[in-house]
Parts: structure tokens; C-alpha cells; sequence
């Protein structure tokens, strides 16, 4: 089983590439499976409904958020019209929406689980906890978590603990990619899968506005930036008989 992670879609830019690209990066990595961070798809922070439908279109089994997950306020009224999507377990509005899904593959059940870290995201409770409730019952052969966090360490302490107990654990946040991708006794790692968004950018949001706000200290409307594209993520592979992962590899589409 192939299961590909695409990281934090940022804006119009990263959306229409992720829209664009997916059939065929799934051709190209083998992919059965595809899981979307669309936490900042809708002007770089939020997703609508809509937004949901295009990403799902386009071939997408799971999309899961983040601490923007609530951004845009209308998918507090919509969420439970996209069935697909999960939002931060350890994150208010805990009611909103679900923080698991498990959908059918090839005659597995996979299970997506979106979590939050501690640091800098004001999370209701620490991780682990939350997991080791949600895990609770939990009937799936392959667990997948997004874990949405700011700090290396908490995501590289996440994945040894649970390692062993779940498939994989993917983190996003950071919109960085980095070199870490590793398998922790058939748990897939990255400390952080990156974004698909735009390249020539901080973040995925415009250089320019970014400046005026530190230098100047002036409130600023936040302003994605636009133009060439970076596509981020990994490929999980799992082992049929095992359900245990057995490689990850980084994905990174730079532009021309
Ligand atoms: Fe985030």
C-alpha cells in the first residue's frame, strides 16, 4: 500500500497546483491512498467547503487541518457536510467536526488522526494524551497521524512514543520540508513534509508584507504570495502483510 502526504496547501497558488499535479503525482509515486493538509488552502488560512470539493475532485481520500482549521468561520457551519476532513482533536472548538476517520482501502482500514502540538498553538491538552484516548477502540490495520506542530523536538518525541502503535506520523505546520524522513520501528517520520504553496515567499505569504510587519511594525492583512509553486510531501509505503511501514521518501517539486 502507497499512501501519499501532501503538506500544508497554501493559497490560490498552491491549491491550483495541488488540483493540477495530484493525478499525476498519484501515477507517478503509485499512490492508492492520498491524504491533504488543507489547513491553509482558503488565502492562506482556513479552507471552505468548496475549497474541500476541489481537493477531494481532484483525488484526494483524506483532507486533514490545523490550527487554522477555523479560520474561515463559515466551515464551522459546513464541516459536517465534508465528511472527509478532520480538524485538530486537541483544538476549540472541540465540538466542530471530527478528529478521525477511517476510510476503505484495497480491504484495509485506514485511519487519518489530526492532532495538535503544544508549542505556540494554544492545544487544549498535550498530544500524546489525546492520542492514546483516541487510539482507544480504534479499529483500523493503518494509522496515519498529522501532527500540526511548531516544535521539532514534541514531533520527534510523538513518533518514538507511538512508534510500534501506528503507521506513520507526518508533521506539518512548518512549511518547511525537512531531511529527517525515517522509519521508527514501522513508524514513518518527518519531523515536517513541507507546503504546496508559493515558492518565492516566507512561509507561502508575500516577502514584501512580511517586511513592512516586522520593520515597520504595521498591522498587515495577511497577503499569500502568488507565482511559482513548490509541491511537498511523501510517500509511505506499507507492508501488506504487516501493515507496518516500510519506507517513506520525500517529495519535493521545486519549481523550474
Ligand atoms: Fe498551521
Amino acid at each position: 500500500m502507497n499512501i501519499l502526504f501532501l503538506g500544508d496547501v497554501v493559497a490560490r497558488s498552491g491549491r491550483e497546483a495541488v488540483v493540477r499535479d495530484l493525478p499525476a503525482l498519484q501515477r507517478e509515486y503509485g499512490a492508492d491512498f492520498t491524504i491533504v493538509n488543507g489547513e491553509n488552502a482558503a488565502h492562506g488560512k482556513g479552507i471552505t467547503k468548496k475549497i474541500y470539493k476541489q481537493l477531494m475532485a481532484a483525488g484526494a481520500d483524506v483532507i486533514t487541518l490545523g490550527n487554522h482549521a477555523f479560520s474561515k468561520r463559515e466551515i464551522l457551519d459546513d464541516i459536517n457536510d465534508c465528511p472527509a476532513m478532520i480538524r485538530p482533536a486537541n483544538m476549540e472548538p472541540l465540538h466542530a467536526g471530527s478528529s478521525c476517520v477511517i476510510k476503505e482501502c484495497h480491504g484495509k482500514r485506514i485511519a487519518v488522526i489530526n492532532i495538535l502540538g503544544m508549542a505556540f498553538m494554544n492545544a487544549t491538552a498535550h498530544p500524546i494524551p489525546v492520542m492514546e484516548e483516541l487510539m482507544k477502540g480504534l479499529e483500523a490495520d493503518i494509522i496515519i497521524v498529522d501532527l500540526h506542530g511548531e516544535a521539532t523536538s514534541e514531533k520527534i518525541l510523538f513518533a518514538r512514543y507511538f512508534s510500534g502503535k501506528v503507521t506513520a506520523v507526518i508533521g506539518t505546520h512548518t512549511h518547511v520540508q525537512t531531511a529527517d524522513e525515517t522509519i521508527i520501528n514501522g513508524c514513518a517520520f518527518i519531523t515536517d513534509t513541507g507546503m504546496c504553496g508559493p515558492y518565492d515567499s516566507v512561509l507561502g505569504r508575500d516577502t514584501g508584507e512580511v517586511l513592512s510587519r516586522l520593520l515597520d511594525d504595521m498591522p498587515t492583512y495577511y497577503k499569500p504570495a502568488s507565482g511559482r509553486v513548490v509541491i511537498c510531501g511523501c510517500l509511505i509505503e506499507v507492508d501488506d502483510e504487516t501493515n507496518r511501514a516500510v519506507r517513506i521518501t520525500r517529495i519535493q517539486k521545486r519549481p523550474e
